[in-house]
């Protein structure tokens, strides 16, 4: 599907985001896991949030979803083998977590994807698993993933990249293996399954980049309501900062800090944005983000603050085409592993539209401001990718017409009636 955008006159009006994917993944996955009835409400309804949900009901949990999405877990050990490939589609969190899972469970598996997501690394999931015990076979170091049963045990790992899904794929094992299980990380990277695993009532103690969880004897199942997906709401922050005439305000926002590092960025290139309504939904902040145009100014990115915003680097890439002077993120080469190559991505299609960008081994390098003039681009297939194009789209002059655009239900299927319900012709 190709999507053609043009500017608006004005970006005007309030919006929900959808649901935090990453969020509803986990509670699909840990509720299987858990005893009784875990409920979500405002799950979202994605590509990537059915994977996991497809998972959980092949491995036994019973799996309803609706305004409520409802996963009756099978417990610590219920769950059984599944009786076909685990098929995650294009969701490497699924994938990864998944993997950590199904380790210890005592049964042969197969977990596999789409095409896409067999590019995708994942040895460094299956060299600290198999440090712990586990037999896991794959294909040059990518999926399909073959497991077979096997006792696990502990382990004190140091992650090499900095990277929340290997975290969580160590844990989710560690579960099911004797002794405590430590990870340390390079950087701090979004910790919701290391709260939702509390609020399950597991033991799992962060101190600063370091987390030790001991096996439990059982998983509680629990209510919570997922926030509205920061990573989302991203391009609409990034597109309100630009536009030259915007006021929206985004609700609901999920606002931990181990993914805000954008808001960061955008307040150190001049942006202020508001944050209104804060409150706390399951052990996770919420607030409504009140963003309106706004000059920037080029800054560098690096170390801790380029974990933050890993997924939010290429919309950032589009806001620093319109700032003044230089911007450089570093510290960012695992952006030529995600759905995309996004580091080749992001220079390939932003200077079709007539930026100023190159990339670098671990980062790339944007000199603003450019004005950016409509053109055919295309998301790569990858949704942040389609959608960060999309916010460039907004401050490009004529038309630009987005190859590809189907892409963005991998996290967001509602982007451009959303889009459009925000900008006023
Ligand atoms: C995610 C972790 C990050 C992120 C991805 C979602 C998660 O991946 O890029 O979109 O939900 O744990 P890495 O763990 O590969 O950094």
């Amino acid at each position: 599907m190709n999507q053609t955008l043009a500017p608006p006159r004005r970006m005007l009006g309030r919006l929900r985001p959808p649901s935090d994917r990453s969020i509803t993944v986990r509670a699909a996955l840990l509720g299987a896991l858990a005893d009784g009835e875990t409920r979500v409400r405002h799950p979202l309804d994605s590509d990537d949030a059915q994977a996991a949900m497809h998972c959980a009901r092949a491995l036994g949990a019973a799996v309803e979803f609706g305004e409520e999405l409802v996963i009756t877990g099978r417990g610590l050990r219920g769950l059984h083998a599944p009786a076909v490939p685990l098929h995650c589609d294009s969701s490497g969190t699924t994938m990864r977590l998944l993997a950590g899972l199904v380790a210890g469970l005592g049964f042969d598996c197969v977990i596999d994807g789409s095409p896409q997501l067999r590019r995708r690394p994942m040895r460094r999931i299956s060299e600290p698993l198999t440090q712990m015990g586990a037999r896991i076979g794959d294909v040059n170091g990518c999926a399909p993933l073959t497991l077979r049963a096997a006792a696990l045990r502990g382990i004190d790992y140091s992650l090499p990249v900095a990277s929340a899904q290997v975290k969580s794929a160590i844990l989710l094992a560690g579960l099911n293996a004797t002794g405590q299980t430590t990870t340390r990380e390079p950087a701090p990277t979004r910790d919701h399954t290391e709260r939702m695993l509390r609020a399950m009532g597991v033991d799992a103690r962060t101190q600063g980049n370091t987390t030790t969880l001991t096996p439990p004897a059982a998983l509680h199942a629990i209510s919570l309501t997922a926030p509205g997906d920061f990573s989302s709401a991203a391009f609409f922050i990034v597109a309100g900062l630009l536009h030259p005439r915007a006021d929206i305000t985004l609700l609901d926002v999920g606002i931990n800090p181990t993914r805000t590092g954008l808001l960061d960025a955008l307040r150190m290139m001049g942006a202020a944005i508001a944050v209104e309504n804060l409150s706390d939904e399951g052990g996770e902040p919420v607030a409504a983000l009140r963003i309106q145009s706004t000059g920037l100014r080029g800054i560098e990115i690096a170390g801790d603050l380029t974990a933050r915003m890993i997924d939010e680097l290429p919309v950032l890439a589009v806001a620093a085409t319109q700032a003044r002077g230089v911007t450089v993120v570093r510290d960012a080469q695992e952006l030529r592993v995600k759905e995309s190559n996004r580091l080749e991505g992001l220079v390939a299609e932003l200077r079709k539209l007539g930026a100023q960008i190159e990339a670098t081994p671990d980062g790339f390098v944007v000199e603003g401001p450019t004005p950016l003039r409509g053109a055919n681009v295309d998301g790569l297939g990858d949704h942040r990718m389609a959608m960060s194009l999309a916010a460039a789209a907004l401050v490009a002059t004529g038309e630009t017409t987005l190859l590809g655009a189907e892409c963005v239900a991998k996290t967001y299927p509602e982007f451009f009636a959303d889009l459009e319900r925000l900008m006023e012709r």
